[in-house]
């Protein structure tokens, strides 16, 4: 049970050890490795995280809210090439740092919560009401393209990307622009936004991700909103949690035209970042795989640890009974839920997320966890002490036999370095040492989400 007798009015814990900036942009070449990096990946390692540019406000400051900085790692015939960090691109950036751009860049700070590859581009993305930011290859920021300016109006951090059609279907949210109504946004594999409906969410919901099935785009819309008080007073993250809030989860089909076929069903009160993956089931239903927290930015107002705890889910979505039925998945806490890409929107038998380490007075991410959802077990791959795993991208094996055929990379921080190690692990074999550890002259802050973007998927330059 959550303790809501404790209040958080001190200040911001969420500029604190990891959570702590980094100052510089480096470039370094030829990474040593401990291990072997295996010679088929060929690509670039991403991860977009927060990073104020100056020094915030510590009475005050909310996670979410830092300028966004892009950390890669590019690797190549079994060596890792180069690291790089940088800031993306940002009127802040341009004010603050001297930056310019081949491109106008539209919004204040720049997008920190993810970075994708798509037809051939590099994107920084993020929630709320900003246009994604296009980057080189080598994590420069080109300028603010909301997809061949194609875009209508805002983007979303969490696109799911579709491996049987290429596209990328994602739900926004921009109160500014948007009001009381997100969008349901379809990309297609020649990235070019192909396709929008408009859903009403009359209460301004923070819909950070969603669900995607064959058959539906599947919609958030839980007790954390924008208080229109706080927006009016200058708060500069006007959201919160709301008791006596209808929380639902709708079930809108990929192919509608207009938000008239969604059937919304009820949900205890409650929210959820991110889904692990989402189906369809055979008998109509839709298992939604989730990180759940009983309650968030109620007491808290500076980011999402110290009012819950985000615990594994397993959502049944009925959309006859117009219910969610929920089933504990595991007791202890954790975050960041991904799956392999190739069983994307379809039933997965694997999972993976980032344990999350959680006192009144400390917070770290950890080991890295590995469900099988078929046998119902799991496991752990023990960082070892000090060092914190962030987010852990499962990279398939060329030809690989079986969906958990590959490797799982994460960024692990090492308080003992105070540096930073790009770390490949077999995900078919926690018992072994780590693959490859790829040392960074630097620390990586706790941050949001990456992928691995494949050359194949955006090439580098040309020679
Ligand atoms: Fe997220």
């Amino acid at each position: 049970m959550t303790d809501t007798s404790q209040t958080f009015d001190d200040a911001s814990p969420y500029l604190d050890g990891n959570f702590a900036p980094v100052t510089e942009e480096l470039t370094a070449f030829d990474l040593p490795v401990v291990g072997e990096v295996p010679n088929e990946l060929e690509g670039r390692l991403l991860r977009n995280g927060p990073n104020p540019i100056d020094s915030p406000d510590v009475s005050n400051h909310h996670w979410f809210l830092g300028d966004g900085m892009v950390h890669g790692v590019r690797l190549r015939g079994g060596k890792a090439e180069w690291y790089r960090n940088r800031f993306v691109g940002s009127q802040r950036a341009e004010d603050l740092l001297g930056k310019s751009y081949e491109q106008p860049v539209t919004a204040s700070t720049g997008p920190n919560t993810n970075v994708i590859g798509h037809a051939g581009k590099t994107f920084a993305i993020v929630e709320a009401g900003s246009k994604p930011v296009e980057l080189s290859y080598e994590l420069e920021t080109i300028g603010t393209n909301g997809f061949g300016h194609s875009l209508l109006n805002s983007y979303s951090a969490h696109p799911k990307y579709d491996p049987l059609t290429g596209e990328m279907h994602a739900m926004a949210y921009a109160p500014l622009a948007l009001g009381g109504m997100v969008e349901y946004i379809v990309v297609g594999a020649d990235g070019l936004m192909t396709k929008t409906v408009q859903v009403s969410a009359p209460t301004m919901p923070m819909m950070h991700d969603m669900g995607l099935t064959q058959k539906y785009a599947v919609i958030l819309d839980l007790p954390v909103a924008v208080d229109i008080e706080l927006a009016m007073g200058g708060s500069p993250f006007p959201v919160r949690w709301f008791d006596d809030y209808n929380a639902r989860v709708g079930l809108l089909p990929r192919t509608a035209e207009t938000e008239d076929e969604i059937v919304w069903c009820e949900i205890e009160p409650c929210y959820a970042f991110h889904p692990l993956n989402s189906y369809d089931t055979e008998d109509g239903k839709v298992v939604v795989d989730i990180c759940r927290f009983d309650r968030l930015f109620d007491r808290d107002r500076n980011g999402p640890f110290r009012d819950s705890s985000p615990q594994l889910e397993r959502w049944t979505v009925d959309p006859q009974a117009r219910k969610v039925n929920r089933e504990l998945v595991d007791e202890r806490f954790q975050e960041f839920p991904r799956v392999a890409g190739s069983v994307l929107n379809q039933k997965h038998r694997y999972g993976y997320t980032a344990s999350v380490g959680l006192t009144p007075t400390e917070w770290n991410f950890g080991n890295t966890y590995k469900y099988d959802f078929e046998r119902g077990t799991s496991e752990t791959f023990d960082h070892g002490p000090g060092r914190d795993a962030g987010e852990p991208v499962f990279v398939s094996r060329t030809g690989a036999k079986s969906e958990d055929d590959g490797w799982l990379m994460t960024m692990v921080n090492d308080v003992t370095t105070d540096k930073a190690e790009l770390v490949i692990i077999d995900a078919q074999d926690f018992s072994r040492p780590e693959v490859a550890r790829i040392q960074l002259p630097a620390r990586v802050p706790y941050g949001f989400h990456g992928n691995w973007v494949r050359d194949t998927v955006t090439p580098p330059p040309a020679d």
